[in-house]
Order: structure tokens, then C-alpha cells, then sequence
């Protein structure tokens, strides 16, 4: 039997700076760290984007100097996300092989071959009517048509140079769908990492406004999941576990750490997270609003996200966080 109080006391272990140090049972380090970054066409330029206050928006050219510092402070993970010139229904610009993305690829893949270089591979920025699937007549997400459309997305990412592939869009099938394609067309290293768990969530709004990917009509709530659920998160996961995905992502990171949590002992796979727009400006507003201290309470949150079980984290706050990590 262990011992109890008072010949039990916890605080024994925290009675020393050291002690407390060496008793850390987990740890954020640089390498469980993947930034953003948002692509958009012209040249020469770097505008903020107001709703994410720090983050900006990148012409390919101006994109190679920010990627040549962040690998400088050790954050060498990126995630892609791009604007295109133009929308359509079918969002065929979000497969053009001279789309941001697939420029910016070919660009990184050149200059930083150590740098590992992630698409967020979706619709939603590249339809004219914003929603993340084709679309029927009938103003239905028709799950079977989106399949093909996103796998040449993702296959002309994998030809532009990307890593890893992260299919964010939660139509039925579409891990399964990447991975043929992949394969197919000769990239069978081109891992996969799927946002398997993706809430419908208010989080996203800053991120909307960044990528000008706000559905024109109706929402998201026929394809990514309801808040309410935990049982059919870790299905979603492991569906996409079956259907070839090498590691599973749950979204967003704060609102569903019980999830994070239950998905580590059901899975052997590694397990991502993303802080969302939404979770990491509400932490900065409240900074802001003197109500807490920002550096500690990003420290906090994404230890939180390690803690349950994320071995990465997608987050826009990476490279303060290299600053800040001893
Ligand atoms: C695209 C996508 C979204 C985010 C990542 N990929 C927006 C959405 O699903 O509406 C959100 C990221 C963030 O809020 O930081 N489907």
C-alpha cells in the first residue's frame, strides 16, 4: 500500500527548482512544432492578416527569407495553406501546378531540402462558394464527386515537392482516396496526416478571414463533426487509420483534449493537434486585455495539448515558442 499523509506529501518533489525539472513528465520541444504559412500570388509581398495579428500573408519570394529564419530558430515543419487567383465551383486552382502552394513548394523543396514541407490539401479556399466539397445542384456536399478532386489536389502537391499531405475537408473516404493516388502516381513516401477529428467549430473564424474560406451559404456542419460528440471523433480517427493515414490529427486542440486523450489508447499511430485560429487569438486578446500573461499561457496551452497525447502540434505560435523554449 503507498503511503499516506503525512508521511506521504507530494510537495517533497517540488521543493527544488532542479527536482521540479527533472520531474517534468512531459516536455514541448522545437521539433513537435509545425507553423503555418499562408502563400498567395504576385510578387514581393508581406501583408499582415488582421485577424491574426503576427501572422502574414506571403508572395512565394517573400516566403523563402521568413522559412530561412524560422529554420534558423530550429522550427523546420511548415504547413501550407494557399490563396488562389481565382475561385470556381470545382476549385480547379487549388491543383494548378503554378497555384501559391504548388510554387512555393517547388521554391522550399529547392532552397531548404531540411525543411519538411506539409499541405493542408482542402476546397474550401479555392470554391467560389467557399464550402469544402463539390456541390449538387440541390446545394448538397456530394461526398463521392469531392474524392477524385481532392486526390489531384494532393497529387499535384506531392508532384510540387510536399512531404506529407493533411487532408482537412472530413468527406467520407478521402484518406483512402489520397493514398491510391498517391501511390499510383509514384509517391508512395508521401506520408499522410489526416485531420480525422475536425469539429465544427467556432475557433475557426480568424483563420476564415486569413484564407478567405468562409462557406457562402449554410456551414460546416454536414461534413465536419458536432461539438458534442467524443464516441464518433474516435471512430472518424479510426476510419482513417484503416484507410492508410500515418498520423492522426484531432482539431481543434483545446476544445477537444479529452479526445486527444481517449484517441492515444486506441491508437499506436502518432497523434497531432492544431491550436486553432480562434483558441490562439482568444489567448492573445485576453493578454491583451491584461487578464493573463501571454508567454506563460501559450506555454500552458501547448503543454496541455502534449500532455494529452499530442506528439505535434500545428500552431501559429511557434516561433515565439522557440524563442521561449529553453
Ligand atoms: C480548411 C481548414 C480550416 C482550418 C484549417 N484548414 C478552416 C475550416 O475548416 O473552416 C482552420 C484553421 C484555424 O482556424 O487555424 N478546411
Amino acid at each position: 500500500m503507498a503511503a499516506q499523509f503525512p508521511r506521504m506529501r507530494l510537495r517533497r518533489l517540488r521543493s527544488h527548482d532542479r527536482l521540479r525539472t527533472m520531474m517534468a513528465e512531459t516536455s514541448l520541444e522545437r521539433r513537435h512544432l509545425i507553423l503555418p504559412l499562408f502563400a498567395i500570388p504576385g510578387h514581393n509581398v508581406e501583408e499582415p492578416i488582421p485577424s491574426l495579428e503576427g501572422v502574414n500573408h506571403f508572395s512565394v519570394d517573400r516566403l523563402l527569407p521568413f522559412v530561412e529564419k524560422s529554420l534558423d530558430k530550429g522550427i523546420g515543419a511548415f504547413i501550407l495553406f494557399g490563396l488562389p487567383e481565382t475561385k470556381d465551383p470545382r476549385g480547379d486552382s487549388g491543383k494548378d501546378p503554378q497555384g501559391p502552394v504548388q510554387r512555393a513548394l517547388r521554391e522550399l523543396a529547392k532552397r531548404f531540402p531540411e525543411a519538411l514541407l506539409i499541405t493542408d490539401v482542402c476546397l474550401c479556399q479555392y470554391t467560389d462558394h467557399g464550402h469544402c466539397g463539390l456541390v449538387t445542384n440541390d446545394g448538397i456536399i456530394d461526398n463521392d464527386s469531392t474524392l477524385q478532386q481532392l486526390a489531384a489536389v494532393a497529387l499535384s502537391h506531392a508532384e510540387a515537392g510536399a512531404h506529407m499531405v493533411a487532408p482537412s475537408d472530413m468527406m467520407d473516404g478521402r484518406v483512402g482516396a489520397l493514398r491510391s493516388a498517391l501511390d499510383d502516381g509514384g509517391f508512395s513516401n508521401v506520408s499522410i496526416m489526416s485531420y480525422a477529428a475536425k469539429m465544427a467549430s467556432a475557433f475557426y473564424g480568424p483563420f476564415r478571414d486569413a484564407a478567405d474560406s468562409a462557406p457562402g451559404f449554410g456551414d460546416r456542419r454536414t461534413y465536419q463533426m458536432a461539438p458534442a460528440n467524443g464516441r464518433e471523433a474516435l471512430r472518424e480517427a479510426l476510419a482513417d487509420e484503416e484507410e492508410g493515414a500515418d498520423i492522426l490529427m484531432v482539431k481543434p486542440a483545446l476544445t477537444c483534449l479529452d479526445i486527444l486523450a481517449r484517441l492515444r489508447g486506441k491508437t499506436l499511430l502518432p497523434l497531432a493537434t492544431y491550436l486553432v485560429s480562434g483558441e490562439r487569438m482568444m489567448l492573445r486578446s485576453a493578454a491583451r486585455a491584461g487578464l493573463l500573461d501571454l508567454r506563460r499561457g501559450i506555454m500552458e496551452a501547448h503543454l496541455a495539448c502534449r500532455r494529452a497525447g499530442a506528439d505535434l502540434i500545428i500552431t501559429y505560435d511557434a516561433l515565439d515558442l522557440a524563442d521561449w523554449i529553453e
